[in-house]
């Protein structure tokens, strides 16, 4: 069954609760890497206006790009680490631009291991490490396996990490185990080859994600806490041979905790990196999440993620998710539009998005110059003060 709703009377625009936070509509930004932190991994003072302007509409889940959880893990230039004072100070002036629009704040934490650039690692004398010695696709360098004490500390890590964001005023924190990066690396059985109490099977390759969730929990409370799966990426060759087996045991895993994560994250099999961002062969294609939803039902609610446009976003909501808590994520359109809530429940044209400037490092191009509708600017004057560099942190 296909519905024909407008977006903005569709349950796009329906509030939900999500943890702690009551969300005014289910349009998300999700974690966008945009380098344009500096070369010490510290967000660049314009970041504040770039996820202030995102929160333009009250209301909204602001996501931020992945961050590290250790300096060990700051392994490609200029994305952010959460970890020093001067980090921990840049990361709060963001926090409260979000805060300033009522509208809420994650911060995505991670860690890359496999997913570093070899070169950076040896310029900075770190280990260049994996959960196994597997080398990425067309790479030389084969990364060394981590050693047990390296994986006790990592998930403390996490744990501090997550302490810290809190503290600077963050709703939660969004655990990354998708994608290729660290924690994908040890769900992964092409990449997890080991034969210790952290690999060889379903549960142990589960084992790091599920100790780091449950560190993390125990820390600042499942409330705040999310994750985010990619089952069907092929990004960075984490690919899975079990993929229903492998995700229904950590869905079934989380279900058996006290409290519920305030959301969990899932990228659709459109939704891979690889073929959306890079242009690898896409796969996987076709298949979908029913299988998670129907294990995970309301448990708490589902972003999802999969190259949605606003009418396929809405329809989404209306049909196959009908029944279960899912918002929706909009990557390309939300960097590319600073009011995109707005603009869907005024049915506005969306500005293009520029790919060329994505990933241009430093740089406010393509980050902080795609224009707000005349009409927001028109129902929100203060956005005009923002748009002429009036606000209070820029
Ligand atoms: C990327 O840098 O292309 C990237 C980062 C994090 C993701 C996916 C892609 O989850």
């Amino acid at each position: 069954m296909t519905t024909n709703i407008l977006p903005a009377q569709s349950r796009l625009f329906k509030p939900l609760k999500v943890g702690n936070m009551e969300l005014k509509h289910r349009i998300v930004l999700p974690p966008l890497t945009r380098n344009r932190n500096d070369d010490d991994h510290i967000p660049l003072p314009f970041m504040a206006k770039y996820y202030g302007d995102r929160a333009s509409v009250p209301g909204t889940l602001i996501i931020s790009e992945a961050t590290s959880v250790s300096h060990l893990e700051e392994g490609q230039y200029n994305i952010p680490g959460f970890v020093s004072d001067l980090q921990v100070e840049a990361w709060t002036k963001i926090i409260e631009a979000v805060h300033s629009k009522k509208s809420y704040y994650f911060q995505q934490i991670w860690g890359m291991v496999r997913a570093s650039f070899p070169e950076l690692m040896a310029k900075k004398g770190l280990r260049y490490r994996s959960s196994s010695a597997v080398a990425m696709k067309g790479r030389d360098t084969i990364p060394e396996a981590m050693t047990e004490d390296e994986i006790q500390e990592i998930i403390q890590s996490f744990v501090d990490t997550a302490k810290k964001v809190i503290g600077a005023g963050g709703d939660g924190v969004e655990i990354h185990s998708a994608h290729g990066y660290l924690l994908d690396q040890f769900l992964s059985d092409a990449v997890n080859l080991r034969t210790d109490g952290w690999g060889g099977s379903i549960q142990n390759r589960a084992r790091l994600v599920l100790e780091v969730v449950k560190a993390v929990v125990d820390a600042i409370g499942a409330d705040r806490v999310a994750l985010r799966l990619s089952p069907y990426a092929a990004f960075q060759g984490a690919e899975k041979e079990d993929i229903e087996g492998q995700y229904l045991y950590i869905i079934k895993e989380l279900k058996k905790m006290d409290t519920p994560l305030a959301y969990l994250s899932l990228v659709e099999a459109t939704g891979d990196p690889g073929a959306l961002v890079r242009g690898d062969k896409p796969v996987n294609q076709g298949k979908t999440l029913d299988f998670i939803l129907e294990e995970w039902s309301k448990w708490s609610p589902v972003i999802v993620a999969g190259g949605y446009l606003p009418d396929t976003a809405a329809q989404a909501l209306e049909d196959r998710y009908k029944d279960f808590d899912v918002l929706v994520a909009f990557g390309r359109y939300f960097l590319a539009n600073p009011d995109l809530v707005f603009r869907i429940q005024k049915g506005l044209e969306l500005n293009k998005y520029q790919r060329p400037t994505f990933y241009l490092n430093m740089s406010e191009e393509g980050y902080n110059d795609y224009p707000f509708s005349k009409e927001y600017l028109a129902a929100y004057p203060a956005a005009q003060a923002i748009k002429l560099g009036k606000n209070s942190y820029n």
